[in-house]
């Protein structure tokens, strides 16, 4: 009896901490087309609950205690409640500014467009866990980290990695209104300015969190920002990239005064490389990573932890420390991001808003002109007994064929992303925590036709937002949309037009949409619209083939995906 009992445990304790099969991370891995890495680990119903549940928590409050930048918690709640602002004020002047405009944290998270917890009520995948056990009063992406030095904000995955549909947050979505990259220019700015003594006098800060203040001042140094090009595009890559130009050409890019006085030039200090941060439902289904299939081996996750603490000034020396001690946590955001799902357009909107006759036309015009690079999409309609299922259930996807390995091609879309990976590629294959973590990065050329699920709430579309529609996507590109507003997806109703599936254009748009740093205006480098439409749209002689009807059926269609 006891033996037993001892067996179940060990064997509990095993398959919790992962001793059963690493997944394979190299560049010669398959997927057989038809299956797909939802449960990357192959573990039981139950641990694979419990192990997502905890994965998730790690994408919410970021698990890195030696990150590079954290802003002292307590002394920050302070500033913000002293009345006395003759320090803000201060810094102002000598930054030439006259407000930052935030006034709260709250103020802080809401300007960086950060996201609210679901309520207790929610269900399926909108059941967002809270990390402490109650519904948190801070939002998502808000991370407030127990370091040696006390309580330090940061800000973790879902940062980027999360977002608010018409009131509703999902996990895996891209964020469209996130200012992460602002965040770190702001504080570039900012920081050299604070003097820790006033600091300490007017927040009440430790020393400790003094201490904390002078190193993320001295981090700050080490990170090399450029603000995107308008909201809902994000600059990690060049971060990186501009980063390690400020480190030392040594296996762990060690911080040297030098390089950061004299950082090495590098062409994405002024080439336009945004993308936006790409939905987590696919990782299941692909064997390469980014945009541009970029990413060749390696897991992800690790390498995306790589990247976040590059963009942060972090010791790597340290960081690779953390990814030895913290093994566990990794594998448990990893096995999380690989089992999210897509929010399914009748979650949002009734059932009746999908004409299926017309959505089953539209699945022939995608099996002859999508599938071969999009994969394919099997519908439950298709099932003999599927007169039998409710509507709701038959417009479902069963299965999802994509390829055996991702493939990356060049339809002639803007090249800024892809060209900009040759600006660091070497650097970052050379680090000795890259070896480690067998990541490897080969430039390519093109991009990867990502798998199409969830498409309708991935808008605007292509990996640099430059398309506001479906519809606009089965434009000419001489015809396309020229300019429009990045509009967060708020109300069903005004931000989001839901026959085009897109953002509203032209006179459509809400007045108070109409904000600078939203206004996307695909004249400029990086943020082109072109491409994706001959011998998509077209035969080989340029002429279009599909008629408004066909396109309609096909947007029916790509909206039950
Ligand atoms: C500042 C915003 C930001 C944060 C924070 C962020 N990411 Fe990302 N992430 C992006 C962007 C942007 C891309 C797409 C880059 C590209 O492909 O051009 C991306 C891509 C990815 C991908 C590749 C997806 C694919 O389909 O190939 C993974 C995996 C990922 N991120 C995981 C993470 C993890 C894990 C974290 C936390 C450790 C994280 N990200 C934090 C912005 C962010
Ligand atoms: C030759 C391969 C190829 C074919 C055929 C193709 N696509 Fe694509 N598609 C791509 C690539 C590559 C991208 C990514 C381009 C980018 O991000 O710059 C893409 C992007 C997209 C996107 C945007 C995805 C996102 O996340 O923003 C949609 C939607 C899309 N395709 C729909 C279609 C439809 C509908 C068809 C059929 C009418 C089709 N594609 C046919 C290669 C293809």
């Amino acid at each position: 009896m006891k033996k037993i009992v001892l067996l179940g445990l060990l064997l509990q304790f095993n398959s919790l901490s992962f001793a059963s099969i690493e997944p394979d991370w190299s560049d010669s891995v398959e997927i057989t087309p038809g299956t797909n890495r939802e449960n990357l680990y192959e573990l039981s119903e139950e641990e694979f609950k419990e192990v997502t549940q905890e994965g998730l928590k790690h994408a919410l409050v970021y698990p890195v205690e030696v990150s590079g930048l954290f802003i002292p918690y307590e002394p920050m709640v302070n500033f913000f409640k002293e009345k006395d602002n003759s320090l803000m004020k201060m810094i102002l002047a000598k930054i030439g500014e006259k407000t930052t405009g935030i006034e709260s944290i709250e103020g802080l998270y809401q300007w960086l467009g950060l996201n609210q917890y679901n309520d207790e009520d929610a269900e399926g995948i909108y059941r967002i866990p809270y990390p402490e056990g109650h519904k948190p009063d801070y939002y998502m992406g808000a991370s407030i980290v127990h370091t040696k030095w006390g309580k330090g904000l940061t800000f973790s995955c879902a940062t980027c990695h999360s977002a608010n549909l018409f009131g509703t947050s999902v996990i895996g979505l891209t964020n469209k209104v996130v200012k992460a990259n602002r965040l770190f220019e702001m504080a570039k700015k900012f920081m050299p300015f604070v003097p820790p003594k006033s600091f300490q006098k007017i927040t009440g800060a430790t020393d400790e969190e003094v201490e904390m203040l002078k190193r993320t001042k001295k981090n700050l140094g080490a990170v090399g920002v450029v603000r995107p090009q308008v909201l809902g595009l994000d600059t990690s890559l060049p971060q990186v990239a501009l980063s390690l130009a400020r480190r030392a050409k040594d296996p762990y890019a060690s911080k040297k005064p030098i390089n950061q006085i004299f950082p090495r030039s590098n062409i994405l200090s002024h080439e336009v490389a945004d993308s936006k941060p790409a939905v987590w439902w696919n990782l299941k289904y692909k064997t390469r990573w980014l945009s541009d299939g970029s990413i060749v081996a390696g897991n992800p996750i690790y390498t995306n932890f790589l990247w976040n603490e590059l963009g942060r000034g972090t010791d790597l020396k340290e960081l690779e420390g953390w990814m030895k001690d913290n093994q566990k946590a990794v594998r448990e955001l990893t096995a999380a991001a690989f089992s999210t799902k897509a929010p399914l357009w009748t979650d949002f909107f009734p059932t009746s808003s999908i004409n299926i006759p017309s959505a089953k036309r539209g699945e022939k015009i995608f099996e002859n002109r999508c599938q071969k690079c999009h994969g394919q999409y099997t519908k439950a309609w298709s099932l003999d007994y599927s007169d039998e299922l409710p509507l709701v259930d038959r417009i479902k996807t069963i299965n999802v064929k994509y390829h055996k390995k991702t493939p990356v091609k060049d339809v002639g879309t803007d090249p800024g992303r892809y060209l900009g990976t040759k600006a660091f590629a070497s650097a970052l294959n050379e680090l000795q925590i890259s070896k480690m973590m067998k990541t490897v990065v080969v430039p390519q050329k093109g991009y990867v036709p990502p798998p199409l699920v969830g498409i309708w709430s991935r808008y605007p579309y292509l990996h640099n937002n430059a398309i506001p529609s479906l519809c606009d996507l089965m434009t000419n590109p001489a015809k396309r949309t020229k300019t429009f507003y990045q509009i967060p997806a708020e109300s069903k109703t005004e931000d989001f037009d839901s026959e085009c599936v897109g953002f509203p254009v032209g006179n459509k748009v809400p007045k108070k949409r109409k904000i600078k740093e939203a206004f996307f205006n695909t004249a400029k480098k990086g943020l082109r619209n072109t491409g994706h439409f001959r011998r998509i749209f077209t035969d080989k002689q340029g002429r279009e083939l599909l008629t408004k009807e066909n396109k309609k059926d096909l947007i029916m269609f790509l909206k039950t995906l």
